[in-house]
């Protein structure tokens, strides 16, 4: 039998306007771990999803050939039941099923047309253990954190006797902690026998775990290496990527920041359902005319509640403290209020970023800039055109036009959509969570860029950040918060990633 479990002949699949994958060839080794690597709209997902299925045969060109044979599968069950499993960039659970529901969730037996859901919950603690998920099976999914909902989309595969498992950015949501816990599960289903396909925008983890190395382009196979023989660097992934050198991964800037231009006071916030609950407790902090700052901190820290909470209320059941900015009290109860007080929100969570994803990616753009697109009441259709394609140029927005339906872009360029629409918007203090996550290193550059440049004209940056190396590239300040209190803050000049890991896990 061959060496390789998994064989992509000259795969080519488009989308109208769109040649997504265009000749690729890509073998994978059995029992290796593969990553595939490539920019954000190199092909990525959508290879994956050829694979398992989400494409159906006909659709595409090519010959997928897994075992020994070529497969023609119809839908992600036929795949799933040769034993191919795929987690998703976003994750697919049942947020208000339990966890055991989830497990089983489409694939149950019965005994006699009854099911034993006694069975289930036993079977599933099996394989909670197998993944080092430490939560009751009956748990409901909606309550963990999204590192443990990972785990929870893992045993799932699990469950149903899997030889592939691929896996897209399953890193991008989690923190160090959660990321190496789950690279370490990774290497040990690999010792188990496991062959895994892993979609990273994290090279470090790529070439600490990864056998081999695919790098895709434009959606063309560009290269592929065997990471100890080749002697695999960030540098050479990096270069295959975007076609060219990048060497230093944060711009320089030269600007000072200036004047206090925002207090927040004694900030206090409860838990949206457990109204009794404090989620983040008497959190003071300041923000200069031109600064970046960051807030670094485990997840569950309190970061993203303390911002969406400040930015309109938009987390939490009820807030104490004071905002001030440009030494006045201000009111940001509403997101409305809180956009008038000149802040602006971008949302770290994905899969709910506010994008109108049935809408194309101009209207997504300038929906949050109606009035300055607009003279006497009336929006200017030229200008709104001008403005989203002046964001797709800067942000380098992958797409055949900005009359593309949102929904088709690939993840990362959805978040560039997000963070145009901000941006158009203009606020003077922007707060933006997570703003890199899913994004390739190429686009991080450009997205660091256009942050330095809002700073150089006065306006302050409030970065959430699980990125440590992103925190001490960027920031003028780093505040770290652990268990919903602010815990220490460093000046760039004394900040260390040690240092901060040592506060952030003070409980
Ligand atoms: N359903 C679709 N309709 C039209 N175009 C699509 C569709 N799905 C993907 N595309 C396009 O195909 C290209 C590849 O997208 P894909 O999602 O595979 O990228 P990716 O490498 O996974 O990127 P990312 O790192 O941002 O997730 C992109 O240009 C994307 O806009
Ligand atoms: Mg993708």
């Amino acid at each position: 039998m061959s060496e390789y479990i998994l064989e992509i002949e000259n795969l080519t699949k488009t989308f109208p306007g769109v040649k997504a994958l265009d000749n690729v060839s890509v073998k994978i080794k059995k029992g290796e771990i593969h990553s595939l690597c490539g920019e954000n709209g190199a092909g990525k997902s959508t290879l994956m999803n050829v694979i398992s299925g989400v494409y159906p045969k006909g659709t595409y060109e090519g010959k997928v050939i897994y075992k020994g044979h070529e497969t023609g599968y119809h839908n992600v069950k036929d795949s799933e039941k040769e034993g191919i499993a795929i987690i998703h960039q976003e994750l697919a659970l049942s947020p208000y099923l339990s966890i055991y529901e989830n497990i089983f969730l489409g694939h149950m037996k019965t005994r006699a047309g009854i099911i034993r859901w006694d069975d289930y919950i036993k079977e599933s603690q099996k394989y909670l253990d197998q993944v080092g998920l430490d939560e009751k099976p009956s748990t409901i999914v909606s309550r963990l954190g999204l590192g443990k909902q990972q785990l929870v989309e893992i045993a799932r595969a699990l469950s149903k006797k899997i030889e592939l498992l691929i896996l897209d950015e399953p890193t991008s949501s989690l923190n160090d902690e959660e990321s190496e816990k789950l690279l370490d599960l990774i290497l040990e289903l690999k010792k188990q026998g496991l062959t895994c396909v892993m979609i990273s925008h994290k090279l470090g983890e790529v070439l600490k775990i990864a056998d081999s190395v695919t790098i895709l382009r434009d959606g063309m196979s560009i290269s592929s290496y065997d990471v100890k023989a080749d002697n695999l660097t960030e540098t050479m992934i990096i270069k295959d990527m975007v076609g060219r050198d990048l060497t230093a991964r944060f711009p320089e800037r030269h600007t000072v920041p200036g004047d206090t231009i925002m207090e927040v006071k004694n900030w206090t916030v409860y838990h949206e359902d457990y109204h009794s609950i404090k989620v983040v407790t008497d959190a003071s902090f300041y923000l200069r005319k031109g600064e970046i700052l960051a807030f670094c901190g485990h997840m569950g820290a309190g970061r993203t509640e303390l911002m969406m909470s400040i930015f309109g209320q938009s987390y939490g059941s009820r807030c104490e403290g004071e905002v001030f900015i440009h030494g006045e009290k201000v009111n940001t109860k509403t997101t409305q209020l809180a956009m008038q007080a000149g802040l602006g929100y971008v949302s770290e969570d994905r899969k709910n970023l506010g994008l109108i994803l049935i809408q194309d990616v101009k209207t997504n753009i300038s929906v949050s800039s109606m009035k300055k697109l607009s003279r006497m009441g009336i929006v200017s259709d030229q200008k709104e055109i001008e403005e989203a394609e002046r964001y797709r140029r800067e942000l380098r927005i992958k797409t055949p036009s900005i009359n593309q339906i949102t929904r088709n872009l690939s993840g990362g360029n959805q978040q560039k959509v997000v963070l145009s629409r901000t941006l158009l918007a203009d606020p003077e203090i922007l707060i933006v969570d997570e703003p890199t996550r899913g994004i390739d290193v190429g686009a991080k550059w450009e997205i660091y860029n256009i942050l330095n440049e809002l700073v150089a004209q006065g306006k302050s940056v409030i970065m959430v950040t699980s990125e440590l190396p992103e925190a001490l590239g960027m920031a003028d300040r780093i505040y770290v918060m652990a268990d919903g209190k602010i815990k220490g803050m460093f000046m760039r000049e004394e900040a260390t990633q040690e240092k901060i890991m040592h506060i952030a896990s003070i409980d």
